[in-house]
């Protein structure tokens, strides 16, 4: 649709919606029995969120959850928005004497940190890129500070979601690592890598030299007030095989969905992804074979997931996120009005969000394959 046709639309709705800012916000509940709902914006008094459907009987580890949200906290390094928010969690309900009750799991986390004059000049310009449109469109009202719900400052709920899911993963002996594979035009390269190693560097990627190499173009980047994008990798082991519900629920569906959830991804795929799409069956085939009676593949082309159920593989993905869109320089815009402006770049912003982004991944990954296992207990009548 053309710019003008699209404001025409947008003055139309707006019409329509006049004194009726009535409409629910859906969408912000995810998972069928491991369920997260989340609330809050970006600068208003907390955020939070409620996780139903956790297992009564799961020792949890705030200090692990801690570590999971420290991962994510804005401010954490120089590569990173310089926003100061501490993320202390605070567990409400659900957590008795540190095992989870069964019942909802009720957390927040306060907005300490919140400029939010730095943000006024959003109350009438819409950024390239970002979501001050759109939600405009949608609501007829629209919180402007600092990004308001559209704000990945959310993403931190989904972190304590997730690091509760993945601790039940563990107690199941499942292992999930993400980690940053490329920043702009820098990628890792495809030898042996140590994930032991994701932590040592600030922006996350296991290779040492390339990491170096990473961190330079981010501060290039954040010298010229512009963005970069870049791909995680995120690697699930020791997955027993048939979780997944087919047919619209395959494993695999669940995992774009929570992958293409997150702000700012543009891309998702698993196993041979894209490239499978120019391999001859003969080379793409995954081979079985059998080990003391354990059957295996020789390759994991499929990711680990076949017919939407897991095979006993590793799961492997890729998630591609895109150059943010907040630029610390001039960009040409419109107002609610329509009339052209130019768009200041203020704020404290990320200048590529993917450093900050793995944690989110994991524990996005984390809430499908909890959702998953506990979905495939109702499966068959005999074990
Ligand atoms: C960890 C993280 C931090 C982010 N920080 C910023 C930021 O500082 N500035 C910005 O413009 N967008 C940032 N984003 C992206 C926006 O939240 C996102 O682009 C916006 O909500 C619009 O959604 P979309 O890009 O998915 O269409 C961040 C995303 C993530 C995952």
């Amino acid at each position: 649709m053309q710019g003008s046709t699209l404001f025409k639309a947008y003055k139309g709705f707006q019409g329509l919606n006049r004194n009726l800012y009535l409409c629910a916000m859906a969408g912000n509940t995810f998972g069928e029995i491991f369920r997260l709902t989340s609330f809050g914006e970006s600068h208003g008094k907390a955020i939070g969120g409620i996780v139903d459907g956790c297992p009564a009987g799961l020792p949890i580890s705030e200090d692990f959850i801690q570590k999971q949200l420290n991962r994510r906290k804005p401010g954490q390094s120089r590569i990173t928005t310089q926003r100061k928010e501490s993320d202390d969690l605070e567990i409400l309900s659900g957590v008795f004497e540190g095992m989870s009750l069964g019942t909802p799991i009720g957390f927040i986390l306060k907005n300490k940190d919140a400029k939010s004059k730095d943000y006024d000049h959003l109350k009438s310009a819409y950024r390239p890129s970002h979501a001050d449109f759109t939600y405009q469109v949608k609501y007829g009202i629209r919180d402007h500070r600092g990004g308001g719900r559209s704000s990945a400052r959310e993403t931190a709920c989904r972190v304590v979601g997730g690091a509760i899911a993945m601790q039940i993963l563990e107690s199941l002996g499942l292992r999930v690592r993400a980690y940053v594979s490329s920043v702009g035009t820098v990628k890792i390269s495809d030898r042996k890598l140590d994930l032991t190693k994701i932590d040592d560097s600030i922006v996350r990627c296991p290779d040492p030299e390339t990491a170096e190499r990473m961190i330079d173009s981010i501060e290039k980047a954040r010298k010229e007030g512009n963005t970069l994008g870049g791909v995680i990798k995120c690697l699930i082991e020791r997955v027993p095989a048939g979780w997944g519900e087919p047919v619209f629920d395959r494993i695999e569906a669940d995992l774009a969905k929570a992958m293409m959830s997150i702000n700012a991804v543009k891309g998702f795929s698993i196993g041979s992804g894209f490239s499978g799409a120019s391999m001859k069956g003969s080379d793409h085939n995954d081979i079985f074979d059998s080990e003391d009676g354990n059957i295996r593949t020789i390759t994991n082309h499929s990711g680990g997931v076949q017919g939407g159920i897991t095979n006993g593989m590793d799961i492997h993905f890729s998630v591609a996120f895109k150059p943010v869109a907040t630029l610390l320089r001039k960009q040409k815009s419109v107002n609610p009005e329509g009339e052209k402006i130019e768009l200041e770049g203020r704020g404290r912003h990320d200048p590529c969000v993917v450093p900050r982004a793995v944690p989110i991944v994991e524990s996005m990954a984390s809430l499908v394959l909890v959702d998953h296992y506990l979905r495939n207990r109702s499966a068959k009548l005999n074990p």
